[in-house]
């Protein structure tokens, strides 16, 4: 007989009540009472299937019970409904197949372990059950993400890794090179047309600059990939490492931008909350036990949206709080951005209307000549999720703002031709997709979102 998976047997074990099926996994703990024992084994669905191993009905008794706990097995037995137990059915094994026995020192012995313990052995975590929930839950979260812009005729584009612009301007670029390093030092000086691509590149920082160039034929687009920053920022929230998602739009100014980041995280919520019950249940009893009703606070209600300059007005009156300053022009810390989230709205706040000299070149000015047209998501526990604008779509204003800044004209002019042809009302943001992650989970560290996390002076293997 085949396998059957233990996810699609939790709904329609009732069909199987009495027969003989076969179930294969990893045994998650083995107890021996002599001559019965319980097997609870895991194939990787967030729970597992208990197995009811008597003596007299197996030929390798003596075999099984002496296993470590992570040996794989596959069983074949009958399937018992339960309906007075925890859980409403087991199997009750006529044949355990060792398929590959585990060794002693297998990591995971015992429940429990330390979160940071956990973190020193990536390539074993996600056995556990809190990553077990944790990766289902980004992978669901992940698919929900394309399902949303699918369904909404955008067009899922993929944008270069490797990159001879810095689309923020913030200078936090990884290089990447094939020059000798060991040579150009002792040279002295550095001959780029020497290198693989005849010229100075690194790891992008966002796709936008060509994914917006992209947008112009199709409308609305979405890129979805690995982002990298060399940032030196030491927090719970950055990585080195990480995934962005930014969708772009043509003919959307930024109200109708912050519409459709609220619909798209509400959208994925509610998803994940319909998908991942039994994960959530676990992480709303084991790591945060206000998550559950958090979400459902964030899919009922709605998003605040905030002038900077009111915020401002806001963080001065209890400025004394704060470690670090505020006033008009400053960029917004953690510690405010907190204060205005978990304290002010206790919700997710849009603050609009930024100071233009803390923000990207590629934002739409005002017509205050101050602020551009750029709004932040903020939210409760996390501080800055998505980072988003309305592009500045006037050619004059664009080139003088480049020139402004000091930037070098024909790196972009590639860039800018888009205000050249056709040019047209857009917007777009980039949503940092373990933050959101964490977010849906109440994991408070990005190095416990992340398989094997990259971070300012951590990198295991
Ligand atoms: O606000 P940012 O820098 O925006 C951009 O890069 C735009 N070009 C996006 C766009 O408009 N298409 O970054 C976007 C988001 C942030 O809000 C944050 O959630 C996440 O990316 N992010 C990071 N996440 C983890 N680690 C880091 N070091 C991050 N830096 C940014």
């Amino acid at each position: 007989m085949q396998r059957i998976e233990i996810k699609d047997l939790q709904k329609t074990y009732k069909d199987y009540a009495d027969q003989e099926i076969t179930v294969c996994g990893w045994t998650r703990t083995i107890r021996d009472s002599k001559n019965i024992a319980f097997v609870e084994l895991n194939d990787g669905a967030f729970k597992s299937v208990q197995i009811v191993v008597e003596k007299d009905k197996v030929s390798n008794y003596d075999e099984i019970v002496k296993q470590n706990v992570g040996s794989s097995f596959s069983v074949k037995g009958l399937l018992v409904l339960t309906p007075n137990a925890q859980q409403p059915f087991e199997v009750s094994a006529r044949q355990v197949t060792i398929l590959g026995e585990s060794e002693a020192d297998y990591p995971l012995q015992k429940k429990g372990h330390s979160i940071e313990y956990l973190r020193s052995i990536p390539t074993i975590r996600p056995r556990s059950n809190l990553f077990n929930a944790v990766f289902r839950i980004r992978s669901v979260a992940a698919f929900a993400i394309h399902k949303y812009f699918n369904e909404r005729n955008f067009v899922y584009v993929h944008t270069p890794i490797i990159t001879s612009n810095d689309c923020e301007g913030a200078g936090e670029m990884f290089q990447v090179t094939t020059l000798d390093l060991d040579r150009v030092a002792s040279s002295g000086k550095v001959d780029y047309t020497k290198d693989f691509f005849n010229k100075k590149v690194s790891l992008t920082v966002s796709g936008q600059l060509h994914e917006e160039c992209i947008t112009h034929a199709f409308g609305k687009t979405y890129t979805f990939g690995p982002t990298f920053r060399a940032e030196n920022s030491n927090t719970t929230r950055h990585a080195a490492e990480f995934w962005m998602m930014e969708p772009e739009i043509c003919f959307c100014d930024l109200d109708e931008l912050m519409d459709n980041e609220e619909e798209m995280i509400k959208y994925v919520i509610s998803y994940v909350m319909i998908e991942c019950r039994d994960e959530l249940e676990f992480l709303n009893k084991f790591i945060d036990k206000g998550l559950i009703a958090r979400l459902t606070n964030i899919v009922e209600n709605e998003f605040v949206r905030l002038d900077y300059t009111e915020a401002i007005e806001m963080l001065t009156k209890v400025k004394d709080r704060f470690t670090f300053p505020v006033e008009w022009g400053v960029d917004l810390q953690s510690e405010h951005e907190r204060y205005i989230t978990e304290e002010i709205f206790k919700k997710p706040v849009f603050l609009k209307n930024y100071p233009k000299d803390i923000k990207a070149f590629y934002m739409r000015q005002n017509d205050d000549g101050k602020t551009v047209a750029a709004a932040d998501l903020l939210v409760p526990g996390i501080g800055e999720l998505i980072g988003g604008s309305q592009r500045e779509e006037r050619l004059d204003k664009l080139t003088e703002r480049i020139n402004e800044l000091g930037m070098n004209m024909e790196d972009y002019a590639w860039y800018v031709n888009t205000r050249r042809y056709g040019t047209n009302v857009h917007s777009g943001y980039g949503l940092g997709f373990e933050r959101l992650v964490m977010y849906l989970t109440g994991v408070s560290n990005i190095r416990d979102v992340e398989l094997y996390p990259r971070t300012v002076g951590n990198i295991l293997y």
